[in-house]
């Protein structure tokens, strides 16, 4: 889907329909009204992924604990906090572990624990430490806190962090190292990924900071991944 264009420098997948909206970006208000129906119409490929098999998944996902499962446990080189999986989008976890698998993403260790798993490996892995989803309504009220540079992140991540399409993450409760992490990553392109490089690509590292720790703040939010399989039923 979508045709190449340069953006500074950058070969961009920009789906069909996103084209004018970038350039457009000055009308913000109209801008973001765009987005958001932009974002419901751009219907996730991922919706098609199989789904995961908990049970099957909290198996295969033994190892992943070791990091995964335990609060606060730190990446080392450089120091940030491995990201909480429980109550994130299984689909996008999925997508994620294919990135890592595929090298968009470039993280070595990640790259290693996604690479022998097949794609339904992953999403019965995903099912497992996702768990059960958030129960909140995208898009809440705005928070009096929301910085000025979220402005365009709520169209898709929601005033309360939470992504409104299962392709884009919820960022609610995540660590904020890790998300200002994710932020630069995108910038600096340790993370290929057409739609937040472009996004990521504006941000100050001020900027990132304070986004990070807003959104991090936002409640109900992700937490530590556990051992035991939950019953309860996604979607
Ligand atoms: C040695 C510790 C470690 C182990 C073991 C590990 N991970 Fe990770 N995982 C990380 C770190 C650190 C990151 C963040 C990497 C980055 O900066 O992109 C991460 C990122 C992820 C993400 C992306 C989360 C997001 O919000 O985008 C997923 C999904 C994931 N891991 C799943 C797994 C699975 C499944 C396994 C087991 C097969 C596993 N991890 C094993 C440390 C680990
Ligand atoms: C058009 C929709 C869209 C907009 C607008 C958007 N994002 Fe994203 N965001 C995504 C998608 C899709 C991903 C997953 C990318 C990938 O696969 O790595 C993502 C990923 C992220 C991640 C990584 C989460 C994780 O668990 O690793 C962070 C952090 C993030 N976005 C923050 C932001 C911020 C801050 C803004 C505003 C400056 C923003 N996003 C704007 C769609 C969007």
């Amino acid at each position: 889907m979508g045709s190449e264009w340069q953006f500074g420098g950058q070969d961009l997948n920009i789906p069909p329909g996103f084209k004018h909206l970038w350039f457009s970006g000055v009308v913000v208000s109209k801008f973001l009204l765009a987005l958001s129906l932009l974002a419901a119409w751009m219907v996730p490929s991922s919706v098609a992924q199989a789904a995961g098999d908990a049970e099957r998944g909290a198996k295969l996902a033994y190892t992943c604990l070791g990091c995964h499962g335990i609060p606060n446990y730190k990446n080392a080189q450089p120091m940030y906090r491995v990201p909480k999986l429980r109550g994130q989008h299984p689909e996008y976890l999925t997508m994620a572990l294919q990135a890592y698998r595929g090298g968009e993403r470039s993280h070595a260790t990640m790259h290693a624990n996604a690479s022998s798993w097949s794609d339904q490996d992953l999403a019965d892995m995903s099912a497992f430490l996702a768990g059960p989803p958030l129960g909140v309504a995208a898009n809440a009220a705005p928070a009096a806190d929301l910085p000025p540079a979220a402005q365009t992140c709520v169209a898709c991540h929601g005033t309360d962090g939470i992504g409104i399409t299962p392709e884009y993450p919820n960022l609610a409760g995540q660590h904020a190292d890790y998300l200002e992490r994710a932020l630069t990553d995108y910038k600096k392109g340790g993370r290929r990924n057409a739609i937040m490089a472009g996004f990521a690509a504006q941000l100050s590292a001020e900027d990132i900071k304070q986004l990070a720790a807003y959104y991090s703040s936002r409640r109900p939010g992700l937490e530590t991944s556990k051992k035991s399989v939950t019953t309860t039923a996604r979607r």
